[in-house]
Parts: structure tokens; C-alpha cells; sequence
């Protein structure tokens, strides 16, 4: 998979301008990232490990292609990262899910675990990490490194948007794990917010402001 990709198709980017506007309520919100999160969850499983099994179709018999190996495992950083999770899982119902529980110190901005649960057997699996904001990338980062720990080998970061900050982070913590967004934005404002953004994820998807 390429390092970083960012989807540009017309109704993710469509999708994503309704989600960056001030005015957009708590419900369309919520909907919209469920339905830009399986089309991300689209890209993000592109390449993977494939191969065949015998079947019968109504006609004849046929080697057809599956995808290998186990269940791939979704790991949401809490708690913004649950709103892709619906979307995902509406494409790929049979995914394990794991959580992985930081908040980010407001002064250092550097992420503090305090939940760590996550499926069996990582290593086997095909890991998908999803956060909607990559910010500093220091969250992202920490996460990728736990599961790393837990036996991860395939990990792929899924996010809405990123901050070029928050890619070099990822970039240089862990080169090995791709990242698929929908857009790159311009810059980190003093308080870790993606300029121009659409604010805060977390409030925005669950009404908390
Ligand atoms: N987290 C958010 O929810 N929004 C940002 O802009 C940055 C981090």
C-alpha cells in the first residue's frame, strides 16, 4: 500500500464539506461519518491478502477468491474514533473490534492510556486503527506502538482528516503503517486543532458542546 493516500472521490470530499461546516447538526453529522467511514473503510482494504476455495455456483463448480487469513480486527481510539466504527463494520460485519483508551494531556499534548482491550491473535491479523483527527499524531502514534507490543504486524491508520504535523509523527514513529484519509489540511492551531478542520470530532459526533 502507498505510505499515505487520500481518497478524493467525489462523495467522500462532498460528504466532507457538509462535516466541516458549523451549522451542521449532531445527527447529520453522525450520519455523514458513518457513511464517509465506509467509503475510507473501502480504500483502507484495497490490498490484502487473498486467496481461493472451491465452490459451487447453480451452474458449475469454481476456484473463487476470499480474503486470507482471520478476521481483521478494527482498533478505535476512544472515544472519537467509535464513530467510524459503524460504517466499517457495515462493510465488514465480521471484523473483531478493539479499543484502545487515550486522552491527551492539554498542556503537553502527549496521550495518556487508560483502557487497553483488543481481539486475540493480532499478530494474524490485518489491523485497522481509526481516528478521525490526526492531529500531533502523538495519540495515533502511542496507539500504533501498544498494539505493535500486543503482536500487530499489519496495521493500517484510517482517519478523516489529517494535519501534515500528524503525518511526519506517524511517518517517522511508524514508516511501515499506512495511512488512508480524506484530506490533508493546512496546518495545528496553538491548541492541536486541524486548520481549517471541523472542530472537535469527539463534541461534534456525540453533541457533548
Ligand atoms: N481532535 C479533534 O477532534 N479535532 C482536531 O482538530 C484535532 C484533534
Amino acid at each position: 500500500m502507498p505510505k499515505l493516500t487520500v481518497v478524493e472521490h467525489p462523495l467522500v470530499q462532498h460528504k466532507l464539506t457538509l462535516m466541516r461546516e458549523r451549522e451542521t447538526s449532531t445527527a447529520s453529522f453522525r450520519r455523514l461519518l458513518r457513511e464517509i467511514s465506509l467509503l475510507l473503510a473501502y480504500e483502507v482494504t484495497r490490498e490484502m491478502p487473498m486467496t481461493t476455495r472451491m465452490i459451487e455456483t447453480p451452474i458449475c463448480p469454481m476456484e473463487a477468491p476470499q480474503i486470507e487469513g482471520k478476521k481483521l480486527a478494527l482498533v478505535s481510539i476512544l472515544r472519537a474514533g467509535n464513530g467510524l466504527l459503524d460504517g466499517i463494520l457495515d462493510l465488514i460485519p465480521a471484523a473483531r473490534v478493539g479499543f484502545v483508551g487515550l486522552y491527551r494531556d492539554p498542556d503537553t499534548l502527549q496521550p495518556v492510556q487508560y483502557y487497553f482491550k483488543v481481539p486475540a491473535e493480532l499478530g494474524d491479523r490485518v489491523t485497522i486503527v481509526v481516528d478521525p483527527m490526526l492531529a500531533t499524531g502523538n495519540s495515533s502514534a502511542k496507539a500504533v506502538s501498544l498494539l505493535k507490543e500486543a503482536g500487530a504486524r499489519d496495521i493500517r491508520f484510517l482517519c478523516l482528516l489529517a494535519a501534515p504535523e500528524g503525518i511526519a509523527r506517524m511517518q517517522a514513529a511508524h514508516p511501515d503503517v499506512p495511512i488512508v484519509t480524506a484530506a490533508v489540511d493546512s496546518h495545528l492551531d496553538d491548541h492541536g486543532y486541524i486548520v481549517p478542520g471541523l472542530g472537535d470530532a469527539g463534541d461534534r459526533m456525540f453533541g457533548t458542546k
